[in-house]
């Protein structure tokens, strides 16, 4: 019986042989899934031996020859025009003709659509560890910084008093949804598409559903079409890349800033100095991480135009979609490390930080409410504290600050603007008392307890939230983790049985 679709084998002397050869060939980008195909190799000659479609002599043999294989590794290989065709000559090389019985009931098509899924389940594990290890460092900066007030910024201008905690604690949420979404991807990855053959099914009776356990897959994808075709799922993990690329460049800009500013101090492992500047201290790690984010966007884009307008069903095009999701999750996995290292590491500098925490009048909008609270309508509140705070950008000369970080208002400015907007005195509105209060940046930062606010024991209550959803999510990668390894013993165990 003659299999449908995949002509390689037949065709391969006559047509691989030109000047084309190795612009036609993948092997070198082969070797990510060299393991994964010997995998997928011997699952699918458990199942054809089990559902006897070939004798369990020959699957002991072609076993055998797998193992020998694997040992001599991947460089080792023979000439061909991907892995597949490589690891099936090798085979054919060590048993003869009845080697050529390992391509029964399949084709590379359903094979190479395999060996990414294999592999990436791996990698896409790697890179939820990393945003575990990630958010494990936040929540450590926040318990730590639960007290230490910091500069909060808008438009990168000094806006409102915060915490270091609830810093570190917005970005934790962010990378929380990385992995959410990772997660997700993760269970589109986890189905199998082998015995969809080169798109058409097979004539073969065999188990999809035995090999797919065999391999570990949660499911099948059903339609033999969709399952040698759909790259979707690279394209669906590399935009969950690229958004956890994306979190990680904003973490990096700011801890950069921060760096510039001397709230925050790099450990010297993630730090780079100047050939030429003996003084320079930079925060290179980080350029590095935020940079990131275009390596992965290139990947989507680079996925998405290869993919878009692919007619069903296999084609060759689909070769070169791969290797933009390996460098994105390369490329994101050890960014998401090293930004996690570079959090872990650093010191933050309270005293600084407490210098700056109520520069550029950031308590405004904190004594703005207080006199909203006290009857004055907020508007009108707004007007006054605004003319306090333009009397805080002149200095005693009459010059304008022009700095925003250097102005500021104290009870004085602000009672003077009070005589211009209300005519009165504040005294007639609010305690004094409670104005001096609501200047002070930590007083601010602690009056701001509504729900996911920096108030110290509001971001207290989310630090705990999140601390249990990490130890919810470290669970469930865990358990993929346990996955992958079960799935190596099962498939282990099985060949056992044959060599
Ligand atoms: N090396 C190919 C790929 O990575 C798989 C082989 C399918 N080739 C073919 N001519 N049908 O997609």
């Amino acid at each position: 019986m003659t299999q449908e679709g995949d002509e390689s084998v037949i065709r391969r002397d006559r047509f691989s042989g030109g000047p084309a050869r190795s612009f036609l060939s993948s092997l070198e980008a082969d070797k990510r899934i060299f393991e994964a195909d010997l995998a997928v190799d011997r699952a699918h000659v458990v199942m054809l031996a089990e559902c006897d479609i070939i004798e369990d002599a020959v699957a002991g043999e072609i076993l055998t020859a797998l193992d020998a294989i694997e040992v001599e590794g991947h460089a080792a290989l023979p000439e061909g025009e991907d892995v597949h065709e490589a690891i099936e000559t090798a085979v054919i090389e060590q048993i003869g003709p009845d080697g050529g019985k390992m391509h029964t009931a399949r084709s590379r098509n359903d094979e190479v659509a395999t060996c990414i899924r294999y592999r990436l389940r791996e990698d896409v594990f790697e890179a939820l560890e990393a945003t575990l290890t990630l958010r494990e460092a936040l929540c450590a900066v926040a318990a730590e910084g639960a007290e230490t007030v910091m500069p909060g910024y808008t438009h990168l201008q000094p806006a409102q008093p915060i915490t270091v905690a609830h810093w570190a604690c917005s970005y934790e949420s962010a990378v929380r949804r990385d992995t959410a979404r990772l997660l997700e991807a993760y269970a589109r990855i986890n189905q199998s598409p082998l015995g969809g053959a080169a798109f058409a099914g097979t004539t073969f009776p065999i188990d999809r559903e035995r090999t797919a356990e065999l391999l570990g897959f949660e499911s099948v994808i059903e339609n033999s079409m969709d399952a040698s075709s759909s790259r979707d799922f690279l394209l669906e993990t590399t935009q969950a890349l690229s958004t956890l690329a994306t979190t990680l460049s904003g973490l990096a800009e700011d801890v950069i800033i921060f760096a510039n500013r001397g709230f925050v101090s790099l450990s010297d492992d993630y730090s780079s100095t100047s050939s030429i500047m003996p003084q320079k201290k930079n925060p290179d790690t980080l350029e590095l991480v935020r940079a990131v984010a275009g390596d992965a966007a290139a990947g989507v884009q680079g996925l998405t135009t290869t993919l878009k307008g692919l007619p069903r069903a296999y084609n060759r095009d689909l070769q070169r979609a791969t290797p933009h999701a390996w460098e994105t999750v390369d490329a994101v996995s050890e960014a998401t490390r090293v930004a996690a290292g570079a959090v872990a590491t650093a010191d933050w500098n309270e005293d600084v930080l407490a210098a700056e925490a109520g520069a550029g009048f950031s308590t405004a909008t904190g004594v703005a409410d207080l006199l909203a609270a006290n009857g004055l309508p907020f508007r009108t509140a707004h007007e006054l504290v605004a003319s306090a705070a333009e009397r805080g950008a002149e200095r005693a000369n009459g010059e304008t600050v022009s700095h925003a970080a250097e102005r500021g208002a104290d009870y004085d400015a602000l009672e003077a603007a009070a005589g211009e907007v209300l005519g009165e005195g504040l005294e007639a509105y609010v305690d004094p008392d409670a104005v001096e209060a609501a200047l002070s940046p930590a007083e601010s930062v602690a009056s701001r307890d509504s729900l996911g606010g920096p108030a110290p024991d509001t971001v207290a209550e989310s630090l705990e939230s999140a601390r249990a959803e990490l130890a919810a999510d470290e669970e469930t990668v865990a358990a993929v983790g346990a996955d992958l390894e079960v799935a190596h013993e099962v498939l282990r165990a099985e060949v056992s049985g044959y060599v």
